[in-house]
């Protein structure tokens, strides 16, 4: 079912108006729980949160060892000195426990959501009472989580566990798409470093490395990841959204050494046998449909020639130029 944009219908002060008024009323003197990202969906529910109800929310951020590199202190600055209170959970532990094994996607994604919900559940008990838990869930994750063309489940729409102790969920952006949430930042005020993030996926980068996650795996995607971003954030005209990806597979490769071959005499390099790395590139307006962005091989080569000489457990790079459809942005 397709709807139109909400911010066709109304400006984008109402829209604040009527989802802080609408907060109000839901959630009353309760108190609310929300799991922040740092991505623009949940950074601006709890923007939101802090102008319905100032001082009945709490944002948890919860590490679940699937963040980018220094992720968790990114999001403690941006939220330091703000009108919210924050508390940062290190769960990398707890995540890769209960992932251990697992290489299904789905089942990836399902093991994440629910997880996510159960440290909120168990913060809860620590800080008090909350009655109702709030999340970012935006009209894309609906779209393509529910009915028969369901993509994946997204984790937002598809893990709330049937057993919870909260009322319920306040999901004030449940109508919008993507680019209407950044305007909505705008106008919370939030800061063009806010309002103009690209998405990162509730499961993190659970999603985009493949296979079974471990935090060797996950550490080398780390690091990979920083040196696509850091270099495609130095172009003037930038993608929509651009990351790295572990795939699951291996490749021979060649790494120089100084070893010399005894019958030559000439230096020869050692024959390795390890990941292969992927970039992906996508533009879009609404994340349902997205186009390749056509990086220049002359930023594509700066960014493998740093890949492989900063990262020793790449053997190779490669460049996904698959549309949306027939492939989605993330691989899992
Ligand atoms: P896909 O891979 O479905 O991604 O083409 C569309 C957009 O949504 C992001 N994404 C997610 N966001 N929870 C989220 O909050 C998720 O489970 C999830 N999966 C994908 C993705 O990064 C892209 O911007």
């Amino acid at each position: 079912m397709e709807v139109k944009r909400v911010l066709d219908k109304m400006s984008v002060q109402q829209f604040v108006d009527e989802q802080v008024s609408a907060i109000r009323q839901k959630v009353g003197k309760d108190k609310v729980l929300l799991g922040l990202s740092g991505g623009v969906d949940s950074s601006v529910c709890a923007g939101l949160l802090a102008k319905a109800v100032p001082g009945q929310a709490v944002c948890i951020f919860v590490d679940t060892g699937l963040m980018r590199l220094g992720e968790a202190d990114k999001v403690k600055k941006a939220f330091a000195g703000k009108d919210l209170q924050l508390v940062v959970v290190d769960a990398e532990k707890r995540f890769l426990d209960k992932l251990k094994g697992v290489t299904d996607p789905n089942q990836k994604r399902m093991i994440i959501g629910e997880e996510f919900v159960r440290v909120f559940e168990e913060e809860a008990a620590k800080l008090g009472k909350f009655e109702w838990l709030s999340q970012g869930t935006i009209y894309p994750d609906i779209l393509e989580s529910n009915g028969k063309n369901a993509v994946k489940p997204h984790h937002n729409a598809g893990g709330f566990p049937k057993e919870t102790k909260f009322k319920g969920l306040v999901e004030p952006l449940y109508y919008l798409y993507k680019e209407e949430v950044r305007q909505v930042a705008r106008a919370l005020g939030l800061g063009e470093e806010l309002s103009d993030r690209q998405p990162f996926p509730g499961p993190g980068l659970g999603v985009r490395c493949i296979g079974e996650l471990t935090k060797e795996k996950l550490d080398i995607l780390r690091v990979v990841d920083d040196i696509v971003v850091s270099e495609i954030d130095k172009l003037k005209d930038r993608p929509k959204q651009y990351f790295a990806i572990l795939t699951g597979v291996k490749a021979t490769g060649v790494k120089e050494t100084s070893e010399i071959d005894q019958t030559s005499g000439l230096a020869y390099g050692a024959r390795v046998y390890d990941y292969v790395a992927c970039i992906r590139t996508i533009n879009t307006t609404d994340f349902v449909t997205a186009k390749n962005a056509k990086l220049s091989y002359e930023i594509l080569d700066k960014i493998v020639t740093r890949i492989t000489k900063e990262c020793n457990r790449i053997s190779r790079v490669v460049y996904d130029i698959t549309d949306k459809p027939p492939a989605t942005i993330e691989w899992e």
